[in-house]
């Protein structure tokens, strides 16, 4: 079945996962109600603060959890309609994953572990270590294609694991902070190589990031809080200063979610008249005595330090603490 519309490699209607739990704290809501779609050959990047559902996208979207609710189609086929057999044979037609963590198999040396998706597939041995050596190579650990993970070190586990994603030539690549374990020159080279398979091979690719190089990569860069999409940016986005390059989404249920920023922008919550609507436009305008009870309560501001691991954040305004990634709250001056 061909995607509609032409070309969309990707695509997630509406979808909800609930982590179910029986302590106190109860059920979290990972995704709101996302929607999303990614075209052939597009790089898109997913930005946001440490618990804001990035994971949990990128493994629902995969078909490596099944969401609560929502449909995934990949290449045009309704995965969460898929049995077991179907859905592995069309993730491993289309899709590979790159883990944060290399997460290669601890029995099998380097090059066994890159060559198992075509051995999987029925592909000859010496044919799939022939490729694997290849992509060893190109990543820079040749040398090390007979160690075993244990032996080798957290970039080369990484580059080892980017070596299996693309021995299938997948047509979408879904990586999680794939150069988070990285140093920063092994890092350039596999965006460098990203890159070429974008460009020259029309790869497309869905990288959740917290790093500049890789989200100025990507052709867009989608915000994710709390489970819902808030803000796409476009190409050469700063993701230390998402308030720059902002575009607000509006989502099939009719919900806009405001980052912390802008809610502070515009004083605050509250309640808010319409001024004008027209098809493409909307103009709201605080009600006045709402403001003035808000400004009566004390105004709310930024906090001052990161209730997560109390780093401080002194005079600057960054929405994401430096230190671990959360989001910063907004408290009562
Ligand atoms: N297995 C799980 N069981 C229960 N809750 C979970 C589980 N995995 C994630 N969560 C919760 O779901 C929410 C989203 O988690 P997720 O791992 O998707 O965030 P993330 O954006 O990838 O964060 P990070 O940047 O830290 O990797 C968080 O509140 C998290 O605590
Ligand atoms: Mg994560």
């Amino acid at each position: 079945m061909e995607g509609e519309a032409g070309n969309e490699i990707l695509r997630a209607n509406s979808l909800y996962h609930v982590y179910e739990s029986s302590a106190e704290d109860g059920n979290v809501v990972a995704l709101r109600g996302l929607s999303v779609s990614i075209m052939e050959g597009e790089a898109v990047a997913v930005v946001g603060p440490s618990g804001s559902g990035k994971s949990t996208l990128l493994k629902c979207l995969g078909g490596l959890m099944k969401p609560s609710a929502g449909s995934v189609e990949l290449g045009g086929t309704r995965m969460t309609r898929l049995t077991g057999v179907e859905l592995v044979e069309l993730r491993q037609k289309t899709v590979s994953f790159i883990f944060q963590d290399a997460n290669l198999l601890p029995h099998l040396n380097a090059i066994d572990n890159v060559a198992q998706p075509l051995l999987h597939q029925g592909v000859m041995a010496g044919v799939a270590r022939k490729k694997a050596m290849g992509l060893l190579e190109r990543l820079g650990v040749g040398d090390r294609a007979f160690g075993m993970p244990e032996q080798l070190s957290g970039g080369e586990q990484q580059r080892v694991a980017i070596s299996r994603a693309l021995i299938t030539d997948p047509k979408l690549i879904l990586a999680d902070e794939p150069t988070g374990a990285l140093d920063p020159i092994t890092s350039r080279e596999v965006l460098a190589l990203f890159d070429q398979l974008h460009r020259e091979d029309d790869v497309a690719f869905l990288l959740v990031t917290h790093s500049k190089e890789v989200a100025s990569f990507c052709e867009r860069s989608l915000e994710l809080r709390e489970g819902r999409f808030i803000a796409q940016h476009g190409a050469g986005v700063d993701i230390g200063d998402l308030s720059d390059s902002r575009e607000f989404i509006v989502d099939d249920s009719g919900t806009v979610t405001l980052p912390p920023d802008v809610l502070l922008k515009i004083g605050g919550p509250g309640r808010f008249e319409v001024q004008e609507i027209e098809r493409d436009m909307l103009h709201l305008e605080r009600v006045d005595e709402e403001r003035e009870e808000i400004e009566g309560s004390g105004e709310m501001v930024l906090s001052s330090s990161c209730p997560a691991c109390f780093h401080s954040y002194g005079d600057s305004d960054e929405q994401l603490c430096p230190e671990c990634g959360s989001s910063r709250p907004m408290v009562q001056a």
